[in-house]
């Protein structure tokens, strides 16, 4: 059986690369012509452990190839983008091309799996709409099933084969065929429904964490302001047996949590009035970030600010949506500020990067926007005597307070006994 992957990114390459170690012949399709060169020549252009390794046994095996045009095949697994423009709308483009660019080659009993996140309703408004041109009757020659991917960046591939998976079908044949696919190399339990439903669970859970991390980002302000530690609070009342707040910090970023809220609100704004101002919290959050810094630089002339990591969470290289790209770009209207940004994770940022040595030597105020592991080994001691001004502002909990403070660093904590700033009012 051959299987066309569409869109060979974070989920595509590891789904293709799974399915050609288990017997497929896999024709990834990409739009980028480097990502079919880099996959070809056996490498992975996105970072996440073990990837690498799995990519090359699948092109080297000779079931995995990678193509800048769709090929002919049974079975059709769609992962492209499914971003928001400005307005928050859910941008679809990319599905209804990927499913265009496949529509001559149909034929009947070939399979077409979404797996891009998507508001509920676009397989049954969107893809069906299209994939009908192919004159095959949907759910007798041709099938269609949404199949969310739920993976953790860092763990794609254990969680590719371990995770719970659910299959939503345009009908109940639809989600039987896409079931047997992932039968062949998932391991954990696969759960069959319809097609908008698979689309909810997916948005919901990430909906879910949205808010809850909302609800986290206002305790961090409201303990501020009543002189007490958020993160004690959070921990203390987590040893509830049915509480879990959530971190929180500079702002929420990625292409799911951030993104797939709206695509509820786009569609249902006067019902979904929570999600939308759990989003509005999360996105002040780095305006909330820049405030305290401007806050604790106030007296010193054209600070330099070194900003720790620009991902959208710790020791990955992505950086769609991180909330570091909005403080920096607010702190740059400033032109009394010196920015500089170091992140030992990413090569290609779309601001200058700098080394080590060049971020921290006379900086004025640290930023740490993420909790790369490599910054908890941070030596303030070292740094102490290369710094102009030992300050510290840690939006994430990441680095040793009591080491830091020992080695006369003024460190502050995002949550943590702030003064009242003119920031908090909104
Ligand atoms: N990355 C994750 O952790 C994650 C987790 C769960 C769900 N998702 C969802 O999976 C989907 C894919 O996300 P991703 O992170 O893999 O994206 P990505 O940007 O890493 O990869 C998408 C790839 O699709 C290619 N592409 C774009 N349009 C195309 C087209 N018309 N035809 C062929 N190729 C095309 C791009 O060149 C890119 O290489 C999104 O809906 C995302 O929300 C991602």
């Amino acid at each position: 059986m051959k299987i066309c992957v569409i869109g060979l990114g974070y989920i595509g390459l590891p789904t293709s690369s799974i399915l050609a170690s288990n017997g497929y012949i896999v024709n990834g399709y990409d739009v980028s012509s480097k990502v079919v060169e880099v996959i070809n020549s056996g490498n992975s252009h996105v970072e996440e452990p073990g990837l690498r390794t799995l990519v090359q046994a699948a092109v080297n095996s000779g079931n995995l190839k990678a193509y800048a045009s769709p090929q002919e095949s049974d079975v059709y697994i769609i992962s492209v983008p499914t971003p928001i423009n400005e307005d928050k709308k859910a941008d679809l483009t990319y599905i209804e091309h990927a499913a265009q660019a496949i529509l001559p080659m149909l034929k009947k009993g070939d399979l077409i799996i979404l797996e891009s996140t998507s508001p509920p309703g676009t397989t049954r408004d969107t893809l069906v709409p299209i994939l009908e041109k192919s004159n095959l009757e949907i759910g007798k020659d041709l099938f269609i099933a949404h199949c969310p991917e739920r993976v953790l960046p860092g763990k794609i591939i254990y969680e590719l084969i371990n995770n719970p998976r659910i299959i939503g079908g345009i009908n109940e044949e639809s989600a039987k065929r896409a079931e047997k696919i992932y039968k062949t190399f998932v391991e954990g339990p696969i759960y069959l429904t319809d097609a908008t439903t698979a689309e909810m669970v997916k948005v919901m859970e990430n909906t879910y964490r949205d808010v809850n991390i909302a609800l986290a980002n206002e305790l961090a302000q409201i303990s501020g302001e009543l002189g007490i530690n958020c993160w004690e609070v959070i921990k203390l009342a987590n040893l509830h047996p049915r509480v879990n707040i959530h971190n929180p910090g500079p702002g929420v970023g990625g292409h799911c949590i951030s993104v797939d809220p709206w695509f509820i609100v786009e569609k249902f704004s006067s019902l979904a009035k929570l999600i939308n101002q759990a989003r509005q919290v999360n996105d002040y959050m780095p305006e909330y970030v820049c405030s305290l810094i401007q806050k604790h630089l106030s007296v010193i002339e054209k600070p330099k600010i070194t900003i720790l990591g620009v991902t959208y969470k710790a020791d990955v290289d992505d950086c769609r949506e991180a909330p570091s790209e909005r403080i920096i770009e607010n702190l740059k209207k400033n032109s009394d500020y010196n920015i500089f940004i170091y992140d030992p994770h990413v090569r290609n940022y779309k601001y200058e990067l700098s080394n080590f040595k060049d971020a921290f030597e006379n900086c004025d105020c640290i930023v740490v926007a993420v909790d790369h592991t490599e910054f908890k080994y941070i030596d303030p001691e070292q740094l102490a005597k290369i710094v102009r001004n030992k300050l510290v502002i840690d939006t994430r909990n990441a680095l040793d307070q009591v080491k830091w403070s020992n080695n006369d660093f003024n460190y502050i904590l995002l949550g943590e006994n702030l003064e009242k700033t003119e920031c908090l009012a909104r």
